[in-house]
């Protein structure tokens, strides 16, 4: 996509279209364009949010087209309700094949600067289609690629942000997308390595000679059906050098997920090729915090490995030994993202002494069935950094909800021949509270949040500017926690 600035009015501006925003409380008065008093004053336009009215002009606009679109109330007004706006504006242009197009700025009480990145967010993220096995329509190909902002110069680098962020969360989305087979863990760990290279990122791998080495043998629990060794790759980003902080970023990189021998049943595997999503998000994070130089450090973490069936599948009611030394009972070969979580965190607390470490994982179904699939739970041990990954999602439109870690239930977490076991024995208990329980144990009792995200990470249907398919949840919201630090 490009993006260009112009200090031309949206009557002057040349284009196949000129976009202006208004709203609702919009009075049918003389300095309107014509078509548009008309719209108004018969009410076939009440200029309700989201609302567009278009129209062919004959003299005022040099413009082909002059599309209005209303961002609701003026009073409530908010970036996000800015962005949503301009998914209708991306629906809109595409279905009539306009291929460039420019953009007034509304006046709000945000900055320009603001109001152009959250268009050039929304732009770009609903721009984004996954056609790569379409063999008739490919709908990225006739989508528009060129927006103007008529507005001043000093909006650019909110645009170069824009723009960075949102090829990130485009490129988490592919890989999110992607077929089950196309992303193994040895494919993953070739898409890390040249991630590295392009963004001069420093990267380890850890093979399954060194897990069986170092004692993961959660990680090798799980992978032990497939025929694919596992992985735990690190890339580290160092942009502060004068800092002895480093962020740790733990992502769920699981290629499959048929659940093992508690295989899932049909309806819930179909989409299990997403239960990477995590481990996605983090290399996406790594990628914007290089391009954008943020000012801080930080490690990503992807324990790579599918959870599949064969003679040589981990067996529930086994017992295995983690990193941390703990021993843990498989309750259910399908809670194997804790599994994985639990020897990477607890690895990456020890080597780097994170200043906070942040997981993300498509854990449970059950914070699914808590929060519905368009809210991730949060939970953690640092009140402050829940609030404030909380608050990030807010000002970037993601939605996230604290759950409580309550202690209680860690009763039910025990296992019979083991120190813990990796599903809860107690049914009443919440799913997604003894998910972020289990992980609690693997974290030394360091600063940490965890994000579930079995919800929001994938979408069977469009959401306003995210999805259908995989929404790149969270890599937004993350950048923004880490842009206020
Ligand atoms: N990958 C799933 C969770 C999931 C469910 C992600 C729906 C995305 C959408 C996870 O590994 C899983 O299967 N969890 C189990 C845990 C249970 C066995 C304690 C679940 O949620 O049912
Ligand atoms: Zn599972
Ligand atoms: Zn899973």
């Amino acid at each position: 996509m490009k993006f260009l600035i112009s200090s031309k009015s949206p009557e002057s501006v040349v284009d196949e279209a000129v976009v202006i925003p208004i709203y609702s409380e919009i009075k049918p008065q003389k300095s309107l364009s014509k078509p548009l008093q008309q719209a108004l004053s018969s009410g076939d336009f009440k200029a309700e949010a989201n609302q567009l009215f278009s129209f062919y002009p004959e003299s005022e606009f040099k413009a082909k087209r002059v599309i209005y679109i209303s961002l609701g109330k003026e009073s409530e007004v908010t970036l996000e309700s800015i962005r949503r706006a301009f998914h209708s504006v991306q629906k809109k242009l595409n279905s009539v094949k306009v291929k460039s197009f420019a953009v007034a700025l509304p006046k709000t009480k945000f900055s320009e600067s603001d109001v152009a990145r959250a268009i050039a967010e929304s732009l770009m993220l609903s721009n984004y289609a996954f056609d790569k096995y379409k063999s008739e329509e490919k709908e990225q190909s006739t989508r528009f690629s060129q927006v103007t902002f008529l507005a001043s110069p000093s909006i650019q680098k909110s645009l170069d942000r824009a723009v960075i962020v949102c090829n990130s969360t485009n490129m988490v989305r592919d890989l999110v997308n992607e077929n089950s087979k196309d992303k193994n863990a040895l494919i993953l760990e070739s898409f890390a390595r040249k991630l590295a290279k392009e963004c001069r990122l420093k990267i380890t791998v850890l093979t399954e000679k060194d897990m069986k080495k170092l004692g993961m043998n959660l990680i090798l629990a799980v992978s032990s059906g497939s025929p694919i060794p596992p992985r735990l790759i690190f890339l580290e980003y160092h942009g502060n050098a004068k800092s002895k902080d480093v962020y740790a970023l733990v992502g769920k990189g699981i290629g499959f997920d048929s659940g093992g021998l508690n295989l899932k049943p049909t309806g819930y595997m179909e989409t299990m090729r997403t239960d990477m999503a995590g481990a996605a998000t983090v290399f996406g994070i790594l990628r914007t915090a290089a391009e954008l130089k943020l000012n801080i450090n930080l490690v990503g973490v992807a324990p790579l490995c599918e959870n599949v069936v064969s003679g040589f599948s981990f067996k529930p009611g086994d017992v295995f030994t983690a990193y941390n030394g703990k021993t843990v009972e498989i309750g259910n070969t399908d809670a194997e993202g804790r599994l994985i979580l639990a020897d990477a965190l607890s690895y990456t607390v020890k080597k780097y002494n994170p200043t906070l470490t942040i997981d993300l994982a498509t854990l449970t179904g059950a914070c699914v069935v808590a929060l519905g699939e368009r809210i991730a739970g949060v939970m953690g041990n640092n009140d402050d950094a829940i609030k404030n990954v909380v608050q990030s999602g807010k000002d970037v439109g993601e939605h996230l909800h604290e759950l409580p870690l309550f202690a209680d239930y860690n009763d039910s977490m025990k296992g019979t021949r083991s120190d813990l076991n990796n599903i809860s024995s107690n049914k009443g208990d919440g799913g997604a509270i003894t998910g972020g329980l289990f992980l609690q144990n693997f974290v030394d009792k360091k600063p940490w949040v965890h994000i579930d995200m079995a919800g929001p990470a994938y979408m069977k249907t469009e959401y306003h500017y995210v999805g259908p398919n995989a929404t790149g949840f969270a890599l937004r919201t993350i950048i923004k926690f880490f842009e206020t630090k």
